[in-house]
């Protein structure tokens, strides 16, 4: 099997438009598409060919990538060139679920498409830059016979034949960032009560998290050794919040990310786990009571 000759992108919001130019410069050949037109202008004069249509821009290429704003546009896009797509590579770049893409990959199997989800680790000023990684997941056959246009993109990941796969872990690495954010947004807000700035605080928590994170695989072993009781680790007796909680409220600002932390430490505690390691509140994620979940929040 051979490396695709053309590649077709279709959707060219921020992040379309930063792969089809990042393949531009590695000289490859570009067809792109985009709902509302006008958007491909600069990426024609680049040397990529503009599609009147999805279905044109499907006809053109051997490896078509998608990267849409959401699972139901991709399926408004897609359910229509089916036909088209037989016996060509599908490359999904659209953030969805892992349900979602493993329905998409049952459909593509059902119409003869070769299929792979993906999930972007970057932004698009960072792709086909240091620190570029896209995780891939799904035919592994069309992967590999990929790869080398992939790699323009940065380091191209292939985590198995599961299409749910790279969606799981892109969602579980963003759930990781974005209670380090509001983390970092708590801190912000305390130091600004005594007029520090925001800006300043970053300068100091970004080290300070980034050497936390070294305590992660700690967590991991004694998480999969399933044995809290391990000596060495954090205690959730020690890791009580209350003092923080009470200077947050002291200082007269909120307190809902470290509130979030603590309702999990005090669930574990008030069933009997105080001098376990810190690590046991995956459980109390992982088997939630109903105020746990989401809808209830
Ligand atoms: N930007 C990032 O930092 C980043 C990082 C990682 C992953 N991603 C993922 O990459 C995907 C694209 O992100 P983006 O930043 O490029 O988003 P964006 O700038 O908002 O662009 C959205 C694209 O989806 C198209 N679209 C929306 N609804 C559609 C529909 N019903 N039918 C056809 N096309 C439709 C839009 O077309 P129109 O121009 O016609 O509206 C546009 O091309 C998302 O799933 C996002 O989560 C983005």
């Amino acid at each position: 099997m051979n490396t695709p000759v053309t590649v077709s992108i279709l959707g060219l919001g921020e992040m379309g438009r930063a792969l089809a130019s990042a393949l531009l410069r590695a000289d490859r050949s570009v067809v792109v598409w985009n709902r509302t037109p006008g958007k491909g202008i600069e990426l024609a004069q680049a040397g990529a060919v503009e599609a009147a249509t999805a279905a044109d821009a499907v006809d053109a290429a051997d490896l078509i990538i998608v990267c849409l704003l959401d699972h139901t546009s991709v399926r408004d896009t897609l359910d229509p060139v089916a036909d088209r797509l037989r016996s060509r590579t599908l490359i999904n770049l659209t953030t969805n679920s892992p349900e979602e893409a493993r329905e998409l990959g049952r459909w593509a199997v059902a119409a003869g498409i070769a299929y792979v989800d993906g999930g972007i680790m970057a932004v698009p000023s960072m792709i086909a830059g240091p620190g570029s990684e896209i995780l891939y997941s799904g035919d592994e056959k069309a992967f590999r016979r990929c790869k080398e246009v992939l790699d323009t993109w940065g380091t191209s990941t292939y985590l198995g034949r599961d299409a749910g796969l790279a969606s799981l872990y892109d969602l579980a690495l963003l759930a990781g960032m974005y209670v380090m954010f509001a983390g970092y947004m708590q801190g912000a807000a305390l130091v600004r009560t005594a007029g520090i700035s925001a800006t300043d605080f970053a300068g100091r928590a970004a080290p300070w998290i980034s050497a936390m994170t070294h305590g992660l695989a700690d967590f991991g072993r004694v998480i999969d050794g399933g044995d809290y009781t391990v000596a060495g680790q954090q205690s959730l007796d020690f890791s009580d919040l209350s003092t923080m909680l009470d200077a947050a409220a002291h200082a007269g600002i909120g307190v809902q990310p470290i509130a979030m932390v603590q309702r999990l430490i005090a669930a574990e505690r008030d069933s009997g786990h105080g001098t376990d390691s810190f690590a046991r509140i995956v459980e109390s994620i992982a088997h939630p009571t109903p105020e746990g979940t989401f809808s209830c929040l």
